[in-house]
């Protein structure tokens, strides 16, 4: 069975005051449930700071991106070997901010993605189509480019390690979630590739979370669709209440 994973994305918000507080408000509240990994992803610059507010409570802590050396003169990046250093566990790769401000592709994300699961780190990869791209009929042709790119010579052994995250672009920060059905069939589309690029018990095993607009409103419908594993929360997890709501979604 495929453990339920519920990640905040924190994007570009929380000093390093409020982070503290949010993991202090939010760790009481959810202290309890079991079987759900929680995941929080802070900027860099607060991660120290909630790894040590996380302490010994469930939830883990990701960084928003990373770079694909260990070190060198590659002024502004972060590495997966500091990351790991740090006390981070997981890391977002591929987020569509990314791809759409900074110039991420597909070969960079399959380059970071690499370098991150030989550091030890779970990858949380984003895919996701654009509002044109839906509407233009190539949502699928989209998720199959990106997921080819982004899992590109990376062996069977190594998917353990690897979380896919669908987060379609037109339901990021728009209060506009995919229904539970468009969700699924890309998320059932996503799993059967996983099973044509490596096997079926690889497509099997492979958490596929979803983001976009996820709120405690609409988690319920989102987990009971057979291919739904977790989600990856933008807005909602910014505030302890909604978060843990979406982390208790099994009521
Ligand atoms: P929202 O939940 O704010 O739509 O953001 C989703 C997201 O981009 C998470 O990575």
């Amino acid at each position: 069975m495929r453990t339920p994973l519920i990640a905040g994305n924190w994007k570009l918000f929380k000093t390093l005051a409020e982070a503290t507080a949010l993991i202090n408000e939010l760790a009481p509240l959810v202290n309890d449930v079991k079987d759900v990994e929680i995941v929080v992803a802070p900027v860099f610059t607060a991660i120290s700071t909630v790894v040590s507010a996380a302490g010994k409570t469930a939830v883990r802590v990701a960084a928003q991106d990373c770079y694909w050396e260990d070190e060198g003169a590659f002024t502004g990046e972060v590495s997966p070997k500091l990351l790991k250093d740090v006390g981070c566990s997981h890391v977002i790769i591929g987020h569509s901010e990314r791809r759409q401000y900074f110039g991420e592709t597909d070969d960079t994300v399959n380059r970071k993605t690499k370098a991150a699961i030989r550091t030890g780190l779970t990858v949380l990869l984003c895919v996701g189509e654009s509002l044109a791209q839906r509407e233009s009929n190539d949502t699928f042709k989209v998720i199959e480019a990106q997921l080819r790119g982004g899992l590109a010579d990376i062996p069977a052994a190594e998917l353990p390690h690897i979380v896919i995250a669908y987060e379609p672009v037109w339901a990021i920060g728009t209060g506009k979630t995919a229904s539970d059905t468009q969700a699924q069939e890309v998320h059932a589309f996503i799993r059967a590739l996983v099973a044509q690029i490596y096997s079926p018990s690889e497509a099997d095993a492979v958490r596929i979370l979803y983001g976009g607009s996820v709120k405690p409103e609409n988690i319920n419908g989102l987990m009971s669709q057979p291919d739904i594993d977790g989600a990856l929360v933008g807005g909602a997890s910014l505030k302890a209440e909604s978060f843990a709501g979406i982390i208790r979604f099994k009521g």
